[in-house]
């Protein structure tokens, strides 16, 4: 990155930081591009910053580098809705007023908005799998609704869609000139957040956005896990790692005497305000530079902020040690993984379908499908984070197909647990699609340490 696009980088974050939070100057300095590889720092302004994730001018990627003997064969990419109105209030307070419309006046634009609008008004007779169909193509309440993708959400996507039609459209020609509906593999969640998304980023990455070529799926589960989400054990997981949660909780006085305190200003019980997960609320403030709420008892306020905050990269941390996720993550994430190993093995042997793969999804998609891949330093998934999987042919050598893995926008490939330090050992700097398939097929469960290979038996294995 050049220093130029460095300052406007630095220029962009600084307003964001929530000024009429009484964020300080000090804070505002430690703003730098995202170490997404790094683990997360103890420093809860800076971390709350990457996870609104406004665009900003310059954004670093390194989607689609390859020696130039390679050819780009299919993409997978795996995202997470953009910034959203939150999903539960703090009880007692007024609703934070934020516009839902999409508008040119309003900061961030991108500058396929208003296009963008007008194509989605005319698409109202857009066929995508039931129940798919009866929900808004566009985010348009003066005050959202709960959960709404809101102008932020919209320009995040549109811009991850511009970012991956550079690279992968117009250097790489993934698709086709007279591409169709078979070339696209699109699913989705039944929320409005999601379907919206995945058409912003569409619109974005699609040369010619046809109603009639876009086709998008359905998937109940948020593993994406459609026929195969019955699984005892990965809840048996589950449970303990709500349980490990809930004790580190009860460790923190700091963060219980917070609660407290916030309990007294909107005169509710600790337990409820608790219930109502307000840092969901607070962060959707933070991001938008909305104050934090009053009442005649006085304010919540930035100290509380972050010692929540703090609690939740405190919590990331222990997950991470505890081991009790991974197993939750393995076996979540096997169902959505093994459908992407299906599609690479098929692109891989010529056929000319499901080249370009979008799955538009949540944080407790994204999450479990990083941890399973041993990406253990990798960031809590942030709003419109991405995950893409690149499979790649080797002209010189074509049985040979490779693999490469992007979290937003940084290569991933040789921190995952099945590639790892692989570069070093052989002069391509991909990993074996190989490594990827038999790590999906078998090793995943070798490393849940049961004695399980395979998904059925993993699932349904007592206790452990
Ligand atoms: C955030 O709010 C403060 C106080 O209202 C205002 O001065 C500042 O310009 C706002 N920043 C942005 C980026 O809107
Ligand atoms: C994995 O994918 C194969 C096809 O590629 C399918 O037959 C199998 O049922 C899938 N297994 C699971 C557990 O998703």
């Amino acid at each position: 990155m050049n220093v130029l696009s460095a300052l406007l980088l630095l220029v962009h974050l600084i307003p964001v930081s929530a000024a009429r939070n009484g964020v300080t100057s000090k804070n505002r300095k430690r703003i730098m591009p995202d170490p997404v590889t790094e683990p997360p720092v103890m420093d809860p302004i800076y971390e709350a910053l990457l996870y609104c994730n406004i665009p900003r001018v310059a954004e670093r990627s390194m989607e689609g580098h390859a020696p130039h003997h390679f050819k780009l064969v299919s993409v997978h990419v795996f995202i997470r809705h953009g910034d959203r109105y939150p999903l539960y209030v703090i009880p007692k307070t007024k609703r934070p007023e934020i516009d839902c419309t999409l508008v040119a006046n309003r900061k961030p634009y991108h500058p396929k908005l208003e296009a963008f609008v007008s194509h989605m008004s005319k698409g109202s007779g857009a066929s995508f799998e039931s129940p798919l169909h009866s929900l808004p193509l566009y985010p348009s309440h003066q005050l959202c609704e709960m959960g709404e993708l809101t102008q932020t959400g919209v320009v995040q996507h549109l811009q991850n869609g511009q970012l991956l039609r550079d690279i992968y459209l117009k250097k790489h020609k993934l698709l086709p000139s007279d591409w169709s509906t078979k070339q696209l593999h699109l699913e989705t969640t039944g929320k409005s957040r999601t379907l919206q998304s995945g058409l912003a980023l569409l619109y974005g990455f699609l040369p010619d956005f046809d109603w009639k070529k876009v086709y998008f799926r359905h998937q109940p589960s948020a593993l994406f896990c459609s026929g195969n989400c019955y699984c005892p054990l990965r809840n048996q997981y589950l449970e303990k790692e709500q349980r490990r949660q809930y004790l580190l909780r009860l460790k923190n006085r700091q963060l219980e005497r917070t609660y407290e305190e916030m309990a007294r200003i909107v005169d509710t019980p600790t337990k409820q305000l608790r219930a109502a997960n307000p840092i969901d609320a607070m962060l959707c403030l933070f991001c938008h530079n909305v104050s934090f709420p009053c009442t005649r008892n006085g304010c919540v306020n930035m100290e509380h902020f972050k010692v929540i905050k703090r609690h939740q990269i405190e919590d990331e941390s222990e997950r991470r040690e505890k081991k009790l996720y991974l197993g939750y993550a393995l076996l979540g994430a096997h169902p959505i993984l093994n459908q992407t190993v299906g599609r690479m093995r098929r692109a891989a042997e010529g056929r000319k379908e499901e080249l370009f793969a979008l799955s538009s999804a949540h944080d407790v998609t994204l999450a479990p499908i990083l941890s399973a891949l041993g990406l253990t330093e990798a960031r809590f998934p942030r709003f419109a984070a991405r995950l893409i999987f690149e499979l790649w042919q080797d002209r010189e050598k074509p049985g040979e197909h490779s693999v490469r893995i992007l979290y937003d926008g940084v290569d991933v490939t040789f921190h995952t647990s099945f590639c790892q330090d692989h570069h070093k050992r052989s002069p391509k700097p991909m990993c074996p699609l190989e490594n990827f398939v038999r790590f999906v097929k078998r090793d995943m469960f070798v490393a849940l340490g049961s004695g399980s290979t395979n998904y059925y038996d993993a699932c349904h294995r007592e206790g452990s």
